[in-house]
């Protein structure tokens, strides 16, 4: 199983829709892929059109250290699995708990043989990150193509890498991936460049075009593959999801 952790700490740059239509696109090219939610706003859900109100989730399983019964759901894609968020969950009551992550992990994948795990985040460098970063083994990093965005991207990736060395994580930079990208804004390239002298080409990921199609597919609760196959969002999440899997064969 190969763990990749949606992450930066920056809110709104799609940190959420990359990971449901990453995690769906690989689950309809026949991956058994589990989708992880440790943001408690429990934003995946929606995105995953699941209705249903879960009292306990990856938060109580973290405290806990143990899988509960039923606390791992089915979805409307048969190789799909999803741990809800448990929402409004106070992260203060949890320190280090990687330990009983690990744990858990163990135990995940003594339950069924995915081939992926994808964990999205919430919008912090906290204990939460610091924790996943332990079962971790690859970190994706969506980003807006604005200003700001780049550097926070830049300030979040100097915290990823201290914090993965305090740690002792063996995670790697898949990449960063520019959303909500548009041609037409000269600035966008111009943030592209940057990034490039700054990170390096081979870290940069295909970008995501700005789409509506994306964010009514994730009011909708259906993945943009089932709602718009032919949108720039589906051709666009298709794309990125076959250089992650190059990627990942490579090493
Ligand atoms: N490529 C895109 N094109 C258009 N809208 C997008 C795109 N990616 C994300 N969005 C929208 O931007 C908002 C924030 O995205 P979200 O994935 O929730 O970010 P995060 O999880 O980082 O907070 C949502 O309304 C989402 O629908
Ligand atoms: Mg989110």
């Amino acid at each position: 199983m190969k763990t990749i952790l949606i992450t930066n700490r920056k809110g709104g740059v799609g940190k959420t829709t990359t990971s449901v239509n990453l995690a769906t696109n690989l689950a309809s090219k026949g991956f058994e892929v589990l989708l992880i939610d440790l943001d408690t706003q429990g934003h995946l859900q929606i995105g995953l059109g699941i209705k249903k109100h879960f009292l306990l989730g990856i938060h109580d399983m973290l405290k806990m250290g143990k899988i509960y019964e039923n606390g791992i759901q089915n979805t409307s894609f048969q190789t799909l699995d999803f741990i809800p968020a448990h929402v409004n969950f106070d992260i203060s009551e949890l320190a280090d708990e990687s330990a009983k992550l690990k744990r858990l992990f163990r135990k995940i994948k003594q339950k069924k043989q995915y081939d992926f795990c994808i964990i999205d985040t919430p919008p912090t460098s906290d204990v939460l990150l610091k924790n996943a970063l332990k079962v971790s083994d690859y970190a994706l990093i969506p980003m807006q193509c604005e200003y700001l965005s780049f550097t926070g991207v830049l300030q979040f990736l100097r915290i990823f890498y201290k914090n993965s060395i305090s740690v002792k994580s063996n995670i790697e930079l898949l990449g960063v991936v520019p959303t909500m990208y548009n041609k037409s804004m000269p600035e966008h390239k111009q943030i592209l460049q940057k990034l490039e002298l700054e990170i390096g080409k081979e870290r940069i990921l295909p970008f995501i075009r700005k789409d509506a199609k994306l964010s009514q597919a994730f009011i909708d609760g259906v993945s943009i593959f089932q709602s718009s196959s032919r949108s720039r969002g589906a051709i666009d999440y298709n794309n990125l999801s076959n250089e992650i899997l190059n990627k990942i064969k490579e090493v």
